[in-house]
């Protein structure tokens, strides 16, 4: 019997997508429903000196116009001995007059209606007391300083003395990359739906973190977490944006219960530049010492990335650095330059997406001064063990997926000189990275049932951002319980089900699933429990490991004809469903092993010589990522990674006006993500693999690692194609004539 794991099933929650059925979080009516529009500050920097509130109030429809003046005071903790903070520095909550950045959230309208609402938010006046803003990122950089600590990421790490090692080197890089502020765009804007039943909170949010919305949530409102109940069966893309919550979620709770009635608030796409965090800009330096055999004596990573006076974020760069190769000495540093921002956050690979664009251009310019395949350095500092921790790795196939890759891309026919593969105008390059990202996990809980119909329904608090997580947890429910893959249903996206960790980190599929795969086991041995106890069973008294489930029914090994469905074993027993809970949890395997995914990218691209417009035909991508769940939907995942990863080496900057502060391209006119003209062919293979250290399912995370490596492979290949050096993103037309 082949196992349905692995297998390229369609996804689950398709036919629902495509056909509009699929209700995404704004889409939830509710009676009685008000609608609340956000109004946001016109500076950077300084104090409300007036806001006047009488206008918008009085307008047809308007219900409740929330300032900092009049909106409920939320509790501020006080840890003994420690300064007044609240629950949640990055958040603006209405608590007082201060302004630290554009487009800060300052009032609440709502109204009967959307269009009452916006019109009354559009007659909201403000008088500012504006104060000069932090807002050139070369002068915070001048005053930069180490981000708060952080237990398990250092602002600072070294190995030996990367200092002497690199003046002792044969040939040294000494460059300096940049990479722009970008924001995240998915389809479905951040919306939260707020209704209050006697103390019960429900919000029906766009989030990839169920039950950290309702912990923050709770937190800011001084209320317990079981009054708050959060649901997002879907979510119309995220990737870090939705990974943690914002002012709008808590205001829109404040603001249903100020009026009395369900609010819906749903950001505007332009609101979603400052009032939710955004991949900070980074200048990232990278030293390397090499011998003459390219050999790496030192490398040296000294990342500033820009963070908000609310709270740090830190982009942290300097992660793949630390890891990666090989280097006899090696120094990182992380530091941060303050700027009046909203505060960054998360997006896709944050530190490995960016931060691979330095160290491996830089190790391309070091092939080039060594006259050296980049793919033969590589490989000449291919760490055998985790540099960094100084322990094994559970499984790395990183050699395989640089000769599988080279392979399938035709690496052989590179000629490494820049410029020397030109088509008549078109100059052509060929340029690798390699891409990594950690493999995490963290505890999450699962339960089953078998109904007596002969389906079974499993549930946990998890998230789906189109990633394919019903599918591939569907797959994993029906392996484990020995049923038609047909008759299970898996859901999730609601804090009443058992609880999940955030869809962030890469982790869901290595976090929920065991979870998943531990109670669907529970009630399958239940059911085989209650066969072997009737005397009506046709397994009743055989050896309980002589028993197995399979395609839904309960089947003796050793005499395959004794069967009968499970439908019937429930029926005959009263009818009840079989249940079982779960929980699952990482054990000491980060102490004993280095858990990482790998993988080598490899793009050709075609520069115009008259224009500068670069175009990528075709990337081969390989990767070691553990065992692959759904090759169909982890493939989607893995391309999707490397789509993102062309925007960011091409066409995505949040472009700003830093008179003011706020974001210029605020839209999806302006702020170009690759459409599909801009994508060729991309070639993803998955090595077969068997992680035996992350979890039982042997399957590491893939959210992120697609979109890693993938700006350097461009940015190199454009070199390769050009002779011309790019070093700060994206790698636009007039950069290149
Ligand atoms: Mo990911 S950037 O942790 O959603």
């Amino acid at each position: 019997m082949t196992t349905i794991i692995g297998q390229p099933l369609h996804r689950t929650d398709g036919v629902a997508k495509v056909t509009g059925t699929a209700r995404f979080s704004a889409e939830h009516p509710l009676a009685r429903m008000a609608y609340a529009v956000l109004v946001q500050s016109t500076v950077a920097k300084g104090k409300i000196t007036a806001i006047d509130t009488a206008r918008a109030g009085a307008m047809r429809g308007v219900l409740l116009v929330m300032t900092h003046k009049n909106a409920p005071r939320l509790p501020t903790p006080k840890p003994p001995g420690k300064d007044e903070q609240p629950p949640n520095p990055k958040l603006s909550l209405l608590q007082s007059d201060e302004v630290l950045y554009n487009g800060q959230p300052i009032a609440v309208v709502v109204a009967d209606t959307l269009e009452h609402a916006q019109d009354a938010a559009r007659h909201v006046l403000v008088r500012y007391a504006a104060q000069p803003a932090a807002l050139d990122f070369q002068s915070a950089k001048r005053q930069s300083r180490a981000p708060k600590p952080q237990p398990d990421r250092p602002s600072e790490t070294a190995r030996g003395n990367a200092e002497s090692e690199l003046a002792r080197s044969a040939v040294r890089i000494d460059t300096v990359y940049m990479t722009p502020m970008e924001n995240h765009n998915p389809m479905e804007p951040h919306a939260t739906i707020a209704a209050w039943a006697g103390g019960q909170l429900t919000l029906h949010d766009a989030t990839q973190n169920v039950s950290g919305v309702r912990k923050a949530v709770a937190k800011n409102l001084g209320i317990a977490p079981e009054q708050v109940r959060v649901i997002c069966p879907f979510v119309g893309g995220g990737f870090g944006c939705k990974g943690s919550t914002w002012s709008h979620v808590v205001l829109a709770a404040m603001a249903a219960r100020q009026a009395g009635r369900p609010v819906k608030l749903v950001l505007e796409r332009t609101q979603m530049y400052g009032p939710v965090g955004a991949r900070p800009m980074t200048e990232q330096r990278l030293r390397l010492g090499a011998q003459p055999d390219g050999g790496l004596q030192a490398v040296m990573h000294d990342t500033v990335s820009h963070t908000s006076f609310l709270d740090d974020f830190t982009e942290p760069c300097t992660s793949p650095t630390r890891m990666l190769y090989a280097s006899a000495a090696l120094r990182t540093t992380q530091r941060l330059a303050t700027l009046n921002l909203g505060v960054p956050t998360y997006m896709r690979a944050p530190g490995e997406a960016s931060g691979s664009f330095a160290l491996e251009c830089a190790m391309d310019e070091m092939a080039y001064a060594l006259k050296m395949d980049p793919v033969a350095l590589r490989l000449r500092n291919y760490a055998e063990r985790d540099p960094e921790k100084d322990v094994p790795w559970s499984l790395k196939a990183l050699r395989e997926c640089y000769r599988v890759g080279a392979e399938r891309f035709g690496w052989a026919r590179r000629d490494p000189q820049p410029g020397s593969m030109r088509q008549g105008r078109t100059l052509v390059g060929y340029g690798m990275a390699t891409a990594t990202y950690p493999a995490n996990r963290l505890p999450a809980k699962a339960s089953a049932m078998i109904r007596p119909d002969g389906t079974a329904l499993v549930r946990s608090g998890s998230h789906d951002l189109g990633t394919g997580t019903y599918t591939v947890m569907t797959q994993v429910a029906a392996d484990a319980l020995g049923w038609p893959v047909d008759k299970v249903t898996f859901e999730l996206g609601d804090t009443a089900m058992p609880q999940a960790p955030v869809s962030g980190g890469s982790m869901t599929v290595a976090s929920v699933g065991p979870a998943v795969q531990a109670a669907a086991r529970a009630a399958r041995d239940k059911l085989i429990a209650l066969a072997l106890g009737d005397a009506m069973s046709p397994v009743h008294g055989v050896p309980a490991d002589d028993v197995l489930v399979e395609n839904g029914w309960l089947v003796r090994k050793s005499q395959p004809g004794r069967r009968e469905p499970a439908a019937a074993l429930i029926a005959r027993n009263g009818g009840a469903p079989v249940m079982a809970d779960s929980e699952s949890k990482p054990g000491d395997e980060k102490k004993q092993v280095s858990l990482h995914s790998f993988g080598a990218v490899f793009a050709e691209v075609h520069v115009d010589a008259d224009l500068g417009i670069v175009r990528v035909p075709r990337i081969v991508a390989v990767y070691d990522v553990g065992r692959l769940i759904n090759r169909k939907t982890g493939h989607s995942q893995l391309m999707g990674g490397i789509v993102w990863g062309v925007g960011m080496a091409l066409t995505e900057k949040t472009e700003m006006d830093w008179r003011v502060g706020r974001a210029v391209n605020a839209n999806l006119a302006d702020y170009h993500v690759p459409v599909n003209v801009d994508i060729g062919a991309i070639d993803v293979t998955v090595l077969d693999g068997h992680d035996p250290y992350i979890n039982a399912l042997g399957a590491r995370g893939i959210g992120e690692i697609g979109i890693t490596g993938v700006a350097a492979a461009i940015a190199n290949g454009v070199y390769h194609a050009t002779g011309k050096r790019i070093r700060d993103l994206p790698i636009t037309p007039d950069k290149l004539i």
